[in-house]
């Protein structure tokens, strides 16, 4: 039972809200599309919580030039 929530936790993924910008996964993790096409497979990713990003669902830094304004504490 240890082995399991051993290998569960190195597989693990970690979602960041970040202070007034995007949302960083850490993990093993795929980005799929709508349309259900992989559009990255990654170990670190930052997606937009602004919805000003020209490359959704990737935060692309407009945030900052948008002013957006969060502090990613929840509620
Ligand atoms: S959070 Fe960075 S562009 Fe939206």
């Amino acid at each position: 039972m240890s082995e399991s929530t051993s290998q569960a936790s190195s597989e693990s993924v970690t979602i960041t809200v970040g202070a007034d910008g995007p949302l960083e996964v850490s993990g093993p993790v795929e980005i799929i599309s709508a349309d259900g096409t992989v559009l990255r497979e990654t170990s670190k990713a930052y997606l937009c919580r602004c919805g000003h990003s020209a490359n959704k669902p990737f935060c692309d830094g407009a945030h900052k030039r948008e002013g957006f304004v969060d502090a990613g504490l929840g509620g």
